[in-house]
């Protein structure tokens, strides 16, 4: 393993590059190639079984790009593909890191009543992974799980400061029970963070968990621990990053901006194929 090599980063589409972002300015001087499989979004309407075969399709292929560190940037992809992942590398000694983890930690470390809402895709949701982790943390804490299908349209229609998408947020947020007894909420979805200032407006009393920087923080210290960073990180030095979509690389471009305030480039069109896949499942 080359310490020169690239962190994988991946996302059902555009959303990951908030993830992106902050492993960019975490670690300056390395490389990134991140692939946005703009062709199967949304991942979060999908089964298990689906979810787990697309990130395993594009795990191979970022795979084949040389790299030392993979991040799955996608909760829901984290939800389900992350122990499969992990599986698959570890004989190969790529070290594998979801966003769950993260949230759920800086959640646990700012609740002061041990109330969590946990707002996410259905899949997500569904997946419970983020009640597993905050039990596994402190197995009194209090977790209700909240999906927010909508937002993810309405977030990449630039719709981030919109009556609409406050209307809707405020229907779902109707949904909970005993809501005001909830002090935090995890945005446990890759769009979320964009619209956490109309969050934090209309439920003041909720403390909103954006766990991009986290996540960039415990990769930056895993690598260190492995010896796997490039030796120039606490410099300016500033490294490459290649963007990959598995579909319509315009509106990648432009609904990137949203996310990131800059048009993401270069950007590749790429094929998943079947082969891909295999690179994972012959390593399982
Ligand atoms: N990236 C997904 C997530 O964080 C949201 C978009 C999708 O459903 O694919 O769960």
């Amino acid at each position: 393993m080359n310490n020169q090599m690239s962190i994988g980063v991946f996302d059902s589409g555009v959303g990951g590059l908030t993830v992106l972002h902050a492993l960019q300015k975490e670690l300056p001087a390395e490389s990134f190639i991140y692939l946005g499989d703009t062709a199967r979004v949304p991942y979060g309407t999908r089964s298990p079984e689906t979810i787990v075969r697309y990130s395993s399709r594009v795990a191979g292929h970022l795979m084949r790009h040389d790299i030392k560190a993979l991040v799955i940037a996608c909760n829901t992809a984290t939800s389900y593909a992350l122990e499969t992942l992990q599986k698959a590398c570890a004989p190969i000694n790529i070290p594998v890191f979801g966003v769950i983890e993260p949230s759920a930690q800086v959640a646990v470390e700012k609740s002061t009543n041990g109330n969590i809402l946990v707002l996410g895709t259905e899949g997500t949701i569904q997946g419970h992974k983020y009640t597993e982790a905050l039990h596994r943390m402190n197995p009194t804490i209090k977790v209700q799980g909240l999906a927010c299908p909508l937002f993810v349209p309405l977030i990449e229609e630039g719709w981030h400061n919109h009556h609409v998408t406050a209307t809707v947020a405020k229907e779902y947020f109707a949904q909970v029970p005993n809501l005001t007894s909830f002090d935090t909420a995890i945005l446990g979805c890759t769009h979320y963070p964009l619209i956490k200032s109309v969050l934090e407006k209309i439920f003041p009393t909720i403390d909103f968990i954006d766990s991009a920087e986290t996540t960039a923080k415990i990769v930056h210290h895993k690598l260190a621990e492995i010896n796997r960073l490039k030796s120039s990180n606490t410099t300016h030095s500033s490294g490459q990053t290649r963007f990959l979509v598995t579909d319509n690389l315009q509106r990648f471009r432009k609904v990137g901006y949203y996310f990131v305030g800059y048009e993401p480039d270069p950007i590749d069109m790429v094929d998943l194929t079947d082969a891909d896949e295999q690179i994972v499942t012959k390593l399982l």
